[in-house]
Parts: structure tokens; C-alpha cells; sequence
């Protein structure tokens, strides 16, 4: 992982804004890889706010019923402990929390009725108020786009019914996972229309940032080309640059003249698009460079 989280500064300049405007949400759309995650820990890393993160998980259509308020409440839980999270709820009484967290009863029923949701939705939004009223809170809802029915429920709750404390609610989600009848849509469309939400993509890098990403990687200037070819191959995403600046400095310390060409064609993944992405095809290499390549493949496939 780079140390250095590469450009973004608009990205975060309005992650900031929400925060220093809340009440409010911000949903946060981008394909796989793109830095969503990167992005939200810098934010939530130097934001001045208790952050609280709870991730969906891929677990099918059913999926775990309101799983990220659970993570967020256990998290909450070793922060401020249960008697903490008691003060935070009306009269005390958490029993409705049983639902998202042991620690707190037997859950009613297996199922849980629309009393028991309603008691839920209602506590949660209180104990989340209460917390912002100490001091700003983000709450991050992370791949929502694989959050389970209860747990959209709950976002939508919570975001139309924000009250005065600055608390931001933030959702990530694979926007390329959104496919025309994904329930997520329908709740993202709702939501965006109300005045305190803010819906945003994060874009692909840029290729000064690419460059950036891939200096700070190899350790090193890249060699002249390099990374107009990662650029290319993974299309300003952080995360293929990533992998292909790992595997050319992997062919780079094999490579005993670490010459260029032995990086480029690591660089380009497998062996046909080493060759077409290399743009050079291999019988027109020069000689020495390809049996440069032949010994350095063969040392490396022999690790
Ligand atoms: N701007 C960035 N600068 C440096 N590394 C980044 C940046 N964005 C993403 N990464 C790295 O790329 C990888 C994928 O990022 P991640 O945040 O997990 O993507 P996403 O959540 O959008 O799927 C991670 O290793 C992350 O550290
Ligand atoms: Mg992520």
C-alpha cells in the first residue's frame, strides 16, 4: 500500500464541506478499486469527528440483516462500553438493540415485527443524535451496494430523518455493480433528491497522479514510458496501478541490468498482452533485451 494517499484533493475539500455542513450524507459512488475506501480512512483519519464504520457484506440477496450497524455498534460498544451506549438511548433501555448486538438481550422474536423495527430505527437515530451532540460523528455505510434489505431500510430512516446535530452519514458503493434493477438504485434516486445529500463519483486518476502513485510504488523514477503503459492498462484505477507497479518492481530486482524492456513487459501482465500492451511484439524486440527477459522470466517463474 502507498503510504501517500495520491491526489484526491477535491474529493476530500468536499467530504470536508459536508462535514463542516452537517447534518447531512454524502453517497459516494465508484468502480471497484477506484480508492473509495483509501478515501473515507484519510478523511475519517484527519477529520475533527468520531468516525464509526460498519461495511456490507456479500452474502447473496438476503444478506446479514443490518450487519454494518452491528460492526458499528460493537465498535461503539468497545469505545464507550454498554453503559455509554445506555446513556445515549432513551431511559436507558437498549433492549431494542438486541436485535443488532448480543450484548444487549435476547432479541424479541426470531424475526423482528414492525413494532420491533420501529423501536429499532427510533433508537439508533437517537443514540447516533445523542453521540453528535457531543461532537461531530461520521457514520460510514461502506459497499452498500451489497447491503441486505433491513439495512437500506435503516439508512433511508436515518438519513431522511437527520436532526440538528452534525452528524454526516456517508455510503460507498460500486457503482459498476449497480445494474439496472439493483435495489440500491431506487433508494440512491430517493435520497439524492433531498436537500441535505450530496451524490458524487470518484473519477480514475489522473496521469500525473498515476505517475505519482507509481514513483511512490517502485521507490524510483519509473523508466521513460511506464507509465503511459500503467495508465493505459488500468485506466487511472488505483488499485490495477498498484498491482502493476508491484509486479514491474517484483521483474525489476530479477532483472540483473534491470533494463526497460524486461519492466515494460512485466508491467503488461500476461504473456499475450505483455506482447500487445508492450506494443512491441516479442520477435521484434531487440535480441538482447529479449533473452534479457527469457532469464529474468525464468528466474522469477523459478522463486
Ligand atoms: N489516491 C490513492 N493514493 C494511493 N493509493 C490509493 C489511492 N486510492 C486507492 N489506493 C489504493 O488502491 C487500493 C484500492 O483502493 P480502495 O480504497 O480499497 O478501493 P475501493 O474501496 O474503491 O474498492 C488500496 O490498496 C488503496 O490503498
Ligand atoms: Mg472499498
Amino acid at each position: 500500500m502507498s503510504p501517500v494517499l495520491i491526489g484526491r484533493s477535491a474529493e476530500l475539500r468536499q467530504l470536508r464541506a459536508a462535514l463542516a455542513a452537517a447534518p447531512g450524507a454524502v453517497l459516494l459512488g465508484g468502480d471497484a478499486g477506484l480508492g473509495k475506501t483509501r478515501l473515507i480512512r484519510e478523511f475519517g483519519r484527519d477529520a475533527d469527528a468520531r468516525t464509526l464504520v460498519g461495511g456490507c457484506l456479500e452474502l447473496g440477496s438476503d444478506g446479514l440483516p443490518f450487519a454494518p450497524f452491528t460492526t458499528v455498534l460493537r465498535g461503539l460498544v468497545r469505545d464507550i462500553g454498554i453503559e455509554g451506549v445506555a446513556g445515549l438511548v432513551p431511559r436507558g433501555d437498549t433492549g431494542a438493540l438486541a436485535r443488532l448486538l448480543p450484548e444487549f438481550g435476547e432479541p424479541e422474536s426470531d424475526a423482528a415485527s414492525g413494532e420491533e423495527r420501529a423501536r429499532l430505527f427510533e433508537v439508533v437515530l437517537t443514540l447516533l443524535e445523542r453521540l453528535a451532540e457531543r461532537g461531530p460523528v461520521v457514520l460510514v455505510i461502506e459497499d452498500a451496494h451489497w447491503a441486505d434489505r433491513s439495512t437500506r431500510d435503516l439508512l433511508a430512516f436515518l438519513i431522511r430523518n437527520l436532526g440538528a446535530a452534525p452528524l454526516l452519514v456517508v455510503l460507498t458503493y460500486r457503482s459498476d455493480e449497480l445494474h439496472r434493477t439493483h435495489p440500491l438504485r431506487q433508494l440512491l434516486a430517493g435520497l439524492e433528491r433531498l436537500e441535505r445529500v450530496r451524490r458524487t463519483e470518484i473519477g480514475q486518476l489522473a496521469r500525473a497522479d498515476v505517475a505519482a502513485l507509481v514513483t511512490e510504488l517502485l521507490g524510483q523514477t519509473p523508466p521513460p514510458g511506464l507509465v503511459e503503459r500503467i495508465e493505459a492498462r488500468s485506466e487511472g484505477n488505483p488499485c490495477s496501478s498498484r498491482r502493476c507497479s508491484t509486479t514491474t518492481a517484483r521483474w525489476r530486482a530479477s532483472c540483473p541490468s534491470r533494463c526497460a524492456t524486461c519492466c515494460w513487459r512485466a508491467s503488461s501482465g500476461s504473456p499475450r498482452r505483455r506482447r500487445t500492451s508492450c506494443g512491441t511484439p516479442a520477435a521484434a524486440a531487440p535480441a538482447s533485451s529479449t533473452r534479457c527477459w527469457r532469464r529474468c522470466r525464468g528466474s522469477t517463474t523459478r522463486r
